[in-house]
Parts: structure tokens; sequence; C-alpha cells
């Protein structure tokens, strides 16, 4: 159990007022204080702590492995073969823990049972946001039953639990995205969070007049916005990498768009529009070859994909909780740990404080330097939990069934007479956006939901990747592992009714 602390850890540290140091306001950059700190923090607060011991009530885990049930798709539909269906990058299937049973995954997620207008739920809104697991809802309730406290302070054993909890899911996290210390997890609000985090503090300190920013047509608007308000506020300019009419990045063109001023990229690992699954790994080595750093959005992929931040070489990486069946209000920032610790925080208050005089401030090494203020605890735990129930499930299991998944939708779909799909990359993750013919995208979402079928339908936070296309809104079915084709045929049988004038409502 983590030791009990006084009030924000850390001792006094002397120090002398200086302008321009990542560590102090108006105080000298000491390196020996930051490595001791660190040390500190590993021994007190992460990685250093061994393994937490689960409070007597922690939550039971669940099944450890899943059996598959269902054949491999071997159908098609009318006027679509089989051979043409796409997206044609299988991802890779490197057998994960087990199988994977669908039905018996539905059942972890108690709101699957829901009705909507009288129907079953078809939950194909998991681009917007996760449904969550049985154990993640058990942890949070254990964590406000048991262990609630503030962290890192009180000298009380509810303290000591809360702080286990939270480094404990630190650790989690740090495992799932195969970080090499969690000193490089900093928990966040949600990816929007981390991008702005990044843009307010490693681009303020780098980001100068002149110097560029590049991010691709796909992005999401919390990777756009961030960096417009950056440039404005820098005197820098933010360069576009263009896509193709399937909603491919065009490396060339990306490639060509880097350059010695190039400070930093910021590119989606998933497109939340399109579900294109760009090759980051090659983007960021690009990237790094004209000595640009390189944050990866990854909101859109965690729940869908492996995720390795060594083997990408991410600088950055920003996912949100509640996209990986976590809770809302907590998300991840990873940073390669030599930058966060030369990066200024961006936000001042508690936790984040070595010592604090009226002259000058000293900072706590990462991850708590950007952790001002109570974060969300329970959330925090609640994410650790998903991910653990992911970890069960086996990612790679996951991403089978998802392809398969997206193979059969992709066909329902284009067997719909005036269905145009909107983003066909040859890999894709499991979102499929489409217009119909004689339709508006908000009248198909309503006429869906009488149906008790949720899909989004307007511009997915996404309108110049939209725009790309000719478009102004769309409608967005996006798959999750608990999906099977039963909710694929509900979708379709609705929008032939639809078609043919006997929706229901
Ligand atoms: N970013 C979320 C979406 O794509 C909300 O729907």
């Amino acid at each position: 159990m983590a030791q009990v602390t006084g009030q924000d850890r850390g001792p006094a540290q002397p120090a002398a007022p200086t302008g321009d140091d990542p560590n102090a306001v108006a105080a000298p950059f000491d390196p020996d204080i930051v490595a001791r700190l660190a040390d500190e923090y590993l021994r007190d607060g992460s990685a250093g702590v061994p393994a937490a011991t689960p409070p007597a009530s922690a939550p039971p885990s669940g099944p450890g492995f899943y059996f598959l049930t269902e054949a491999p798709f071997a159908g098609g539909f009318p006027g679509f073969g089989v051979n043409e269906v796409r997206p044609e990058v299988v991802p890779r299937l490197d057998a994960g823990p087990g199988q994977f049973d669908v039905m018996a995954v539905r059942r972890d997620f108690p709101i699957l049972d829901e009705r909507v207008h009288g129907r079953p739920l078809v939950w194909l809104d998991n681009a917007a946001t996760t449904q969550k697991p049985r154990a993640v809802i058990d942890r949070l309730s254990s964590f406000y039953r048991h262990e609630n406290s503030n962290i890192h302070r009180g000298a009380h054993t509810l303290a000591a639990r809360s702080t286990d909890a939270y480094e404990a899911a630190r650790e989690k996290v740090r495992r799932f995205v195969n970080a090499s210390s969690a000193r490089e997890i900093v928990f966040v609000r949600g990816a929007t969070e981390a991008i702005n985090l990044v843009a307010q503090s490693f681009g303020r300190r780098h980001v100068g007049k002149d110097d560029e920013i590049v991010i691709t047509w796909l992005e999401h608007h919390s990777n756009i916005v961030p960096w417009q308000q950056l440039a404005a506020e820098r005197g820098a300019k933010l360069r576009v990498a263009p896509i193709d009419d399937q909603g491919q990045v065009l490396l060339d063109e990306y490639e060509r768009l880097l350059n010695p001023r190039t400070r930093l990229v910021s590119l989606a690992h998933v497109s939340n529009a399109l579900g294109t699954v760009s090759p980051v790994r090659e983007m960021v080595a690009m990237a790094h070859r004209h000595g640009a750093r390189v944050l990866v959005d990854g909101a859109q992929a965690v729940s869908h994909l492996r995720v390795d931040v060594q083997d990408l070489d991410a600088d950055f990486y920003a996912f949100s909780g509640h996209k990986v069946f976590g809770p809302t209000g907590v998300g991840v920032l990873f940073g390669k740990l030599d930058l966060l610790d030369s990066t200024p925080p961006w936000q001042g208050g508690g936790n984040m404080i070595a010592d604090v005089t009226f002259e000058r401030t000293v900072y706590q090494p990462a991850p708590a330097r950007f952790e001002a203020g109570t974060a969300s605890l329970a959330d925090a735990v609640g994410l650790g939990a998903a991910l653990d129930y992911l970890g069960r499930l086996g990612i790679e299991n996951v991403a089978r069934h998802e392809h398969e998944l997206l193979a059969y939708a992709t066909g329902a779909l284009r067997s719909v007479s005036g269905l145009r799909l909107i983003g066909t990359a040859r890999e894709k993750a499991g979102v499929l956006s489409f217009v119909l013919d004689g339709f508006r995208a908000e009248d198909v979402g309503a006429a869906l939901d009488r149906e008790g079928i949720a899909v989004r339908s307007g511009h997915h936070c996404a309108q110049p990747a939209l725009r790309r296309f000719g478009l102004e809104a769309a409608v967005r079915a996006s798959l999750a592992l608990y999906n099977t084709r039963a909710d694929i045929d509900a979708l379709l049988a609705a929008l032939k009714r639809l078609q043919g004038g006997s929706a229901s409502g």
C-alpha cells in the first residue's frame, strides 16, 4: 500500500528566481531536484509501488476467456459479391488469449438489455461513446463505497487506498499502451484536454513565429482548433495534409509539407468520421526525419486495435476513457518522459507542486506536474477496470471480430440502392458513414432511433473531412466489440423500410 504522506508530496526546494525553466516559475532548473523528485514519485506514488493490493471488497474478475460461436463471414448481399467486400486490410490477427464469444460479451453490458421505443436497443454510436461493462460499473461503485478519499494527501488509510487504486490504474494504462514508465502517463479529462495540454505547454514553448504545425484533413475538431489557436497566438502556420477519395492521407503530399520549420505533427490514428486507419508508424518516422515531434490522437483507435507507443515511436499519444469502455471525465496523455519532464505545466494548483513560496514555485516532475487539482479519481480507477476487461477479452480477438463485422456491414450497406458510403479506405476500423439519396442525414437518424437503433447523424465534429466529400452531414454507424450481425441486419432492414416508405413512427 502507498505510504501515507503529508499534504502535496515533496519537500521544500531551495531555488532562486529565473525566467525560462520548465520546472519552476521564477526558479532555476535543477536537474538533480527533478531526478530526486522523480525518485520520490516512483517510491511514493507510482511505478515503484508494488502492485496494489485490491481492497477486500474489490470486484471479482470477469470470465477469463471466451469461445468462438460464430462461423466466419462467408455470405454476400444481392448485388455485392463477397470478394468485393472492403476494407481489404485485415488487422494483425495474432491469437489473443482464448477466443471470443460475442453473446457472452453482450451479457457483460447491462445497458444492451434496454428497450428504446419498445424495441431492443441497437447501439451503433460507439464512435461517440462506448457502453460500460459491469466490471467498470461495479468498480466505480466499489471505489465510492470503500476507497473514496483524495490521493497523495492526508494521514489516513482511505487516502492510501485511493492513492493505490489511482496509481494502479496508471500502471494499467502504461501496460495497455506499452509505455516504458508509468511516469509517462498523465491522467486528463479526455483526448481533447490532452491535445490542448500539449498545445498550451509543449506548443507554447517550442512553436514560434513562422514555425509550422502539420495536421491532416481527417482530423476531429479537437485536433484542429487547439492548433489554430496556438498558431494564431504564436504567428505560426497550420498546414493540412490532403486525403484521397477513399479518405486516406496522401503520404507524398504529407511528406512534402514537412520541413525544418515543422515543429509538431498531430494526426488521428483512426478517423472518427471515416474510420480510416492511418499508417501512423510510417508518418511518425517521416516527421522525425524532419526533426518534428508527433502527437497521435488515438481516441478512435484504442478500442479497436493494439496500440504500442514505443513501436509507433509517438512523442505524445492521447485517448479518452469513455471511448474504450471506461467512464467519461477521464482520459490519457502519454508523453515521452524527457519531453514531459522538460515541458512546463499548463495549469497550476495543488498536487503539481513540490514547493511554493510567494516568490516562486517548484513543480513536481511528470506526471504530477500536469495533474493540478483533484483528478477524476474514481473514473481513472474505472478506466483501469475497463482496460483489464479488454485485456481479458484480448484486443486481437476484438479486432478480428470487428473486422469480420465491418466487412459484413460494408456489404450490407452497399446492397442498399441510393446509399453512398463515405470513407472506403483499404484499412479501416469499425465506422460506416453514409448518405442516402432523398433523405437528410438527420431524418435517417431519427427514423432509425424510432426503431431503437442509435447512430450519429450530423458533421461528426469533423466538418473539413465531410466537406472534402461535398457534405455537411452524414449518418454514421460505428461498431464495437459487442455488436453482432443481428445489429447490422436490423440497420439494413430499417434503412430498406425507410426507403420503401414504411419506416415505423
Ligand atoms: N468525437 C465523438 C464522435 O466522433 C463525439 O462522435
